[in-house]
């Protein structure tokens, strides 16, 4: 990727700090594909003023993509992707009490109009919001998709045909 630019490319965002343990697996993958990002909490209860702040300066910022991890009634990813237009992906955080189906219902069920990319529960959901970003960067960035191909091409070559 060129490096003139170090500003991030995607913003990781979450509603709480307890939903860390699951985001940095986002970061972990985005730093292994050599995405810039950055990385906010910003609830959509407990921050609203700091909500709207942010998804209203993300273009300005030349954000690309938001990924925004949420836990039970997971209004965040919904609630940024209907203040800007830059694709959001929703991660759903497995709460204590429904394992993170209220979670996944809440982000994937959007009403028409303001679509949320989805992705599943926990840290799968993480690791593949962060592919999936790469993806969407990759349509324009050469290094990203090489990179991005490059881990595919790695995770097929380890899946042995005898299972032992
Ligand atoms: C949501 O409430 C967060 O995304 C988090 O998953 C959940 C619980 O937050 P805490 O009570 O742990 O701060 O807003």
């Amino acid at each position: 990727m060129p490096q003139k630019n170090k500003k991030p490319l995607v913003s990781i965002i979450m509603g709480s700090q307890s939903d860390y343990s699951t985001m940095k697996h986002t970061e972990n993958t985005l730093k292994y594909l050599k995405i810039r990002f950055e990385t906010r909490t910003v609830s959509a209860h407990r921050t609203p003023k700091r909500l709207f702040e942010f998804a209203n300066k993300a273009k300005k910022n030349n954000i690309s993509v938001i990924i925004a991890g949420a836990g039970g009634s997971a209004h965040l990813p919904g609630m940024v992707a209907s203040i800007t237009s830059i694709p959001v992906i929703g991660v759903p955080i497995e709460s204590k009490k429904l394992k993170g189906l209220d979670s996944l219902l809440s982000i994937v069920q959007m009403p028409k109009g303001i679509p949320v990319g989805t992705v599943a529960i926990g840290k799968d959901g993480a690791i593949n919001a962060a592919l999936y970003a790469a993806s969407i960067l990759g349509l324009e960035n050469k290094e990203i998709r090489i990179k991005l191909n490059q881990l595919r091409s790695k995770q097929t070559k380890s899946v042995k045909l005898k299972p032992s």
